[in-house]
């Protein structure tokens, strides 16, 4: 993950002594702006505190709803609850792991609200969305768009990075990420009025300051509540690294769904994820359908059949573990956690799609660096299970 770039620049940042925010959070931002194609691109500490700080830039809060998709990490909807907006969940596409557009117009059918309507799109395991069919409702119901593109660095629909159709994208460099700086978060936009709100969130809520040099008895002015999001330098150090190694991170990751692909082309009790037409998956992760097909069609999903299924893939899952092969599932229907299920009186039902995929679903290992050998194990453990009849 990381070589003696990192190590050379991390070691310069602890040499100057300056080792909170300064010169090298600028230098990853400026690397990461140039690389989006974005405006603006403001660092943060977290991908959480990017979302964050984006949706009070966007000026959402109490009296809002945030549509959100079902499955998908629980920092996508605890955000919304951070700023006291309500919720609003919509069931995913199996093929996609994010939402249709029938899912959101369904949705957006049962919104009860007289404040604003954001859309939080997630660019799920690196696959970035494509906006052409959600367009139209986005445009019809004024939505303000903030993607959750967690996983999603390095990704382009269109020949446009994720997120660059909304009114700002928020990036992570958590470990699990594309690239990581430790902890980390970063939020992409053009519009100078988001880049410069979350500038302040992310500082307590500092005023611009007016003039050139401060004199030194000036402090600063404060004109909103603010957070400490602040990225250190040593992390930014590690960032500006870190880009520097992104085209072959990139093709890595595509060179092992490749292999996957092709690895997984000659059965069909594994459903390998579905790629993008005129897109580029970033990769984040590899997510297949334990026997996804036989439960959910069409959005169609059979909740009687899914009890059995979920045990087979646990079974499954620790099969692996013992064989030293690590899995875990996509993620989390965050609309049957507990306090999203007992705050909205939700139930499984409600999401089904949601409910299957948090249930079927194995992110198999994938990483630079992962060989054919490795994979052609990891295939054939998979191949290897005790199978039910279908
Ligand atoms: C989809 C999604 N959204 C948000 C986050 C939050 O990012 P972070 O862990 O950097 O706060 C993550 C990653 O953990 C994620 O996968």
């Amino acid at each position: 993950m990381f070589d003696v770039d990192e190590e050379r620049l991390v070691t310069e940042v602890l040499r100057s002594g300056w080792v909170a925010q300064g010169p090298q959070v600028a230098a990853f931002e400026r690397a990461v702006a140039m690389y989006t194609g974005a405006g603006f691109a403001v660092a943060v500490n977290s991908g959480t505190a990017a979302l964050h700080a984006a949706l009070l830039a966007a000026g959402i809060g109490p009296g809002d709803t945030v549509l959100v998709p079902a499955f998908t990490w629980v920092a996508t909807a605890n955000v919304v609850e951070m700023v006291a907006a309500t919720t609003a969940f919509v069931d995913i596409d199996p093929r996609t792991f994010t939402v249709s557009s029938a899912a959101l117009e369904t949705a957006l059918a049962r919104v009860q609200t007289n404040g604003n309507t954001a859309f939080m799109p997630v660019s799920l395991f690196g696959r970035p969305i494509d906006y052409a069919p959600l367009k139209g409702l986005i445009e019809k119901y004024a939505l303000i768009v903030i993607e959750d593109a967690a996983c999603a660095l390095g990704a382009f629909c269109g020949g446009r990075h994720a997120g660059r159709e909304a009114l700002a994208a928020c990036l992570s460099f958590h470990p699990r990420k594309i690239i990581t700086t430790g902890e980390g978060g970063m939020v992409i936009t053009d519009s100078p009025s988001i880049a410069a709100s979350v500038t302040s969130l992310r500082n307590h809520g500092t005023a611009p300051t007016v003039g050139t040099v401060p004199a030194p008895s000036a402090l600063t002015d404060h004109d909103r509540v603010g957070y400490n999001y602040r990225l250190t330098d040593l992390q930014g150090a590690i960032g500006v690294a870190q880009m520097k190694k992104i085209d072959w991170i990139l093709g890595e990751r595509r060179e092992a769904a490749e292999r996957y692909h092709k690895l997984l082309s000659f059965q069909d009790r594994i459903v390998p994820p579905s790629v993008t037409a005129g897109g580029e998956h970033a990769w984040q992760a590899y997510v297949v359908w334990y026997r996804g097909r036989e439960v959910v069609s069409d959005n169609d999903v059979d909740l009687t059949a899914l009890p059995g299924l979920h045990r087979e893939r646990n079974a499954l899952m620790a099969r692996l573990d013992r064989d030293g092969i690590m899995t875990r599932p996509g993620t989390q229907a965050v609309s049957a956690l507990k306090y999203f299920r007992l705050k909205y009186s939700l139930a499984p039902a409600d999401y089904p799609v949601a409910m299957a995929a948090e249930q079927l679903t194995i992110a198999l290992p994938l990483y630079p660096g992962i060989t054919m050998e490795d994979q052609e194990r990891v295939v054939e453990a998979l191949l290897a299970h005790d199978w039910s009849p279908v």
